[in-house]
């Protein structure tokens, strides 16, 4: 068995060696207290074993539960005469068995015939290990995302950040206000070549999830152990719902989802007032977000809801008689408290329906944030407010840009800096171990537009992210890069498509700055074009 990504915290082989014959189990025997994992269970050993499994039989494999153990975590032994599965809870027993399915299957689409004797000790170390997708720049749809979830549950990632609206897309129905997905979902063409250019193409980008299917999907994430939590950001990334209600802005334009990414093209048509946040002191802004909240938190039973938050101008509120006599009658000093009001106003609503809210780290400029609001780490820059949100006891989930913003050239962020993560280097002590619920991935797709490419950038990021998420213990980058190879693999057997070494760890320093020049303002593909991509 080779060694597996996230590694285990704990791997001890048997003293006297030994093994147990996989191909001999006939049966697994799953405790009813861990049933709601027992079809997955499943169906992984008999795609793996190559045969159908019964439910009692001569050589079963045990899976009990165990109250010692904490959720999500399990303990194997394996010796001679079988292998036997404790766990502390149903998510922890379908990790051991990816344990022991990635383990036989490196290198091959069937699992090797001897598994080692021993015993594997398994717990994860961040409680939240995510990544971002976000379809609102471009929509990928059901299919990539149920292939994301099955590979996300592989490498024990638990979250799902769903990125469903912004300036470029809005991309889930709201029955109550239909014109989002009817205007808010289609744009005709998008810009290309990177941030810095100004040209376009001519491919129409439209799509979204109607409530059914959005249920669908979040149910065959939660079957893999992940939590679905869906962004609907504001109160800025909101011109697709702006095209759909103008009178959500201070001032009323009349004005498509953007098809532009950033100020290049806006501001070389003179369109200065591109970056638009929605108005806050109009009455009917408050009701809007409230009936889109309503809709979306009944879909989604994560105990949490995402505000975005990041990047809103402030400049049309320092304009506008409503949000100018919101900020009198509330005794706020200027625009930065007004969005302060704002983020824990929707705080509360959310938390009346058992829920937290959770934002980009710019939600911590009204410097009044009710402390409830999980905060989402991820400007490039150090933000001290986000360290001082911890010390007085707020949560903290950490996406900075250059560990973990995915989108980004491997030539810009290699796959070392993703490994390599360490919270203390971002100015975290052991003290808030515990206020940090964990780290995520962001995969912004400004720039992908295909699944391909979607899995370019993402692998082999996905599984650096799994290991500095999950395992605990000490880092060897040059093993780690080994493994890596070892396991891609088990990604052809997902049909996933990935970078290649010489693109992921990028050693000629005038190679990679010509690289990135390249990239923001002449080709964004510059790296995939060099892979040698699957598909
Ligand atoms: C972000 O990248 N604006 C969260
Ligand atoms: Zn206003």
């Amino acid at each position: 068995m080779k060694e597996i990504i996230p590694r285990p915290q704990s791997v001890i082989p048997a003293k006297k060696g030994g093994t147990y014959d996989f191909t001999k189990v006939d049966s697994v025997v799953v405790d009813p207290k861990l049933s709601s994992s027992e079809k997955l269970i499943f169906s992984l050993l008999e795609k793996g074993l190559g045969k159908k499994l019964a439910k009692e039989g001569t050589a079963p494999i045990k899976i009990d539960f165990a109250a010692e153990l904490s959720p999500q975590s399990y303990r194997i032994e394996v010796d001679e005469d079988g292998i036997k599965i404790s766990a502390g809870d149903a998510i922890g027993a379908l990790y051991a068995v990816q344990t022991l399915r990635v383990g036989s299957m490196m290198g091959t689409d069937k699992f090797d015939k001897e598994v080692p004797c021993g015993k594997v000790n398994d717990y994860p170390r961040y409680k939240w290990r995510g990544i971002l997708l976000d379809e609102a720049r471009h929509f990928f749809g059901e299919d990539e995302v149920k292939k994301l979830l099955d590979v996300m549950c592989m490498h024990k990632l638990n979250v799902l950040h769903w990125h469903l609206s912004d300036d470029q897309g809005w991309r889930i129905e709201i029955k109550k206000y239909p014109l989002l997905t009817e205007v808010g979902s289609s744009r005709d063409k998008s810009q290309i070549h990177g941030w810095l250019s100004t040209d376009v193409d001519d491919v129409p980008v439209s799509g979204f999830y109607t409530q059914e299917k959005i249920k669908e999907i979040v149910a065959y994430a939660a079957e893999r152990g992940i939590s679905v939590i869906p962004e609907i950001d504001m109160p800025a990334h909101l011109a697709a719902a702006m095209a759909a209600y103008p009178w959500l802005g201070c001032r009323e334009l009349k004005r498509d989802p953007h098809y532009y990414f950033g100020s290049r093209i806006p501001l070389s048509q003179g369109i200065k007032d591109w970056n638009r946040s929605a108005c806050i002191g109009k009455p009917t802004t408050l009701e809007f977000i409230r009936g889109v909240i309503d809709e979306v938190c009944e879909l989604f039973p994560a105990p949490y809801f995402h505000i975005g938050g990041d990047e809103a101008p402030k400049d049309e509120w320092k304009n506008c008689p409503a949000c100018q006599q919101l900020m009198q009658s509330l005794g706020l000093k200027n625009e930065k408290q007004l969005q302060g009001w704002f983020i824990n106003e929707v705080a509360q609503y959310v938390k009346s329906k058992g829920k937290r809210l959770i934002g980009w780290n710019e939600v911590l400029e009204g410097n009044n944030l009710d402390r409830d609001v999980v905060v989402q780490y991820w400007t490039p820059q150090r933000d001290y407010r986000v360290i001082k949100h911890v010390k007085k006891g707020g949560n903290v989930v950490i996406s900075k840009h250059k560990y973990f913003y995915f989108d980004m050239p491997y030539a810009q962020y290699p796959l070392k800096n993703t490994y390599m993560f360490n919270p203390y280097f971002e100015g975290f002590t052991s003290m808030y171990d515990n206020k940090v619920k964990g780290i995520e991935g962001a995969l912004w797709t400004e720039w992908i537009s295909t699944p391909s490419k979607l899995e370019f950038q993402l692998f082999p990021r996905m599984e650096a992210l799994a290991e500095a998420s999950w395992y605990g213990g000490p880092k060897n980058f040059k093993k780690f890069l080994q493994r890596v190879k070892d396991y891609t693999p088990l990604l052809d057997m997902y049909g996933l498509n990935y970078a290649k070494e010489e693109i992921y760890r990028p050693t000629n320093p005038f190679a990679r700055v010509k690289t990135i020049r390249t990239w923001y303002g002449g080709n964004e593909n510059v790296e995939y074009e060099k892979n040698d991509n699957k598909h």
